[in-house]
């Protein structure tokens, strides 16, 4: 059976400009991968494109790294997103939703969501598909067990409780940034109970999102998975499947140099 969905992992390294942008296809995710430490002639591009409201929210920020990664990160979405759609990063409007979750304004298809952590930024970009993803950089967290029993459902406390030391550390954070991925794709933050779904723990998941209440079909409806990202760092994306989508017993996940 063919895969639903091409995942494609591109990095943008340089300004978004020199970034390669091809036709994207209804069942292509591209993700663009920013590091956060680049060279300020990069960053200077980065605050050009903003508008004067972007502008506000960045000085907004305590100066550092904070602000800069706001800059970058939204910089390089305008400039990727304006790629796509043939227009300037200026021209582009962006607009939020109830939950604050950043939309394309106007007649386009095109859907994103962007994460961002100490050093590195992630951008997921699709056509007509509910997307959401979420990067964290691994730490030694001294309280993983009690943050999940805060936030995991009793299932994923579950898959944690034979595990310790560094396994415990990285199982801990695949399974946040599967939570976040899930929640940011269906946008409607802290108002989805984080106790109503489950994702599995385990690496290279596909359909990692095991069950969801009250609707259990509902599951059946997403790929959910991790994403190659840098040493030390865990990703995770969660994309919806269509009623045109073969179901697939794998998404194609491609690391394009
Ligand atoms: C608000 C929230 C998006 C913040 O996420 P975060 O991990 O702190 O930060 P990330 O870098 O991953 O994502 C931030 C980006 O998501 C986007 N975003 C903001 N609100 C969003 C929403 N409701 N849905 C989807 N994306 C959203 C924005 O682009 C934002 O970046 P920007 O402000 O620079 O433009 C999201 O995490 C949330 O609602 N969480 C609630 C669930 C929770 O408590 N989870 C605990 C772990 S399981």
């Amino acid at each position: 059976m063919s895969a639903s969905v091409k995942i494609e992992v591109r990095e943008c390294s340089e300004s978004a400009e020199s970034c390669v942008i091809r036709d994207l296809q209804p069942d292509i995710v591209n993700v663009w991968v920013r590091t956060l430490q680049v060279p300020s002639a990069i960053e200077s591009t980065c605050y050009e494109v903003l508008t004067s409201e972007e502008r506000e929210r960045a000085g907004r920020y305590r100066v550092g790294r904070p602000r800069n990664d706001f800059i970058l990160t939204r910089g390089t979405l305008r400039s990727l997103l304006a790629r796509y759609v043939g227009m300037t990063p200026q021209e582009l409007s962006l607009r939020y939703s109830e939950y604050g979750k950043p939309i394309l304004d106007g007649p386009f298809d095109l859907r994103f969501n962007v994460s961002h952590t100490d050093g590195l930024a992630l951008i997921a970009i699709v056509r007509a598909r509910e997307i959401g993803i979420d990067v964290e950089k691994i730490h030694a967290a001294q309280d993983a067990r009690k943050l999940a029993e805060r936030f995991f459902s009793v299932r994923e406390c579950h898959f944690l409780e034979g595990l310790s030391g560094e396994e415990l550390q990285v199982a801990f954070f695949r399974c946040w940034t599967r939570k976040e991925a899930y929640v940011k794709a269906r946008g409607e933050g802290l108002s989805l109970p984080l106790h109503q779904f489950d994702v599995s723990v385990a690496p290279n998941e596909f359909r990692a999102l095991l069950a969801t209440r009250p609707d259990p079909s509902e599951a059946g409806r997403w790929i959910l998975q991790d994403l190659p990202v840098s040493h030390g760092y865990v990703a995770a994306l969660a994309v919806a499947e269509t009623t045109d989508d073969k179901r697939a017993q794998n998404a194609t996940l491609t690391r394009v140099e």
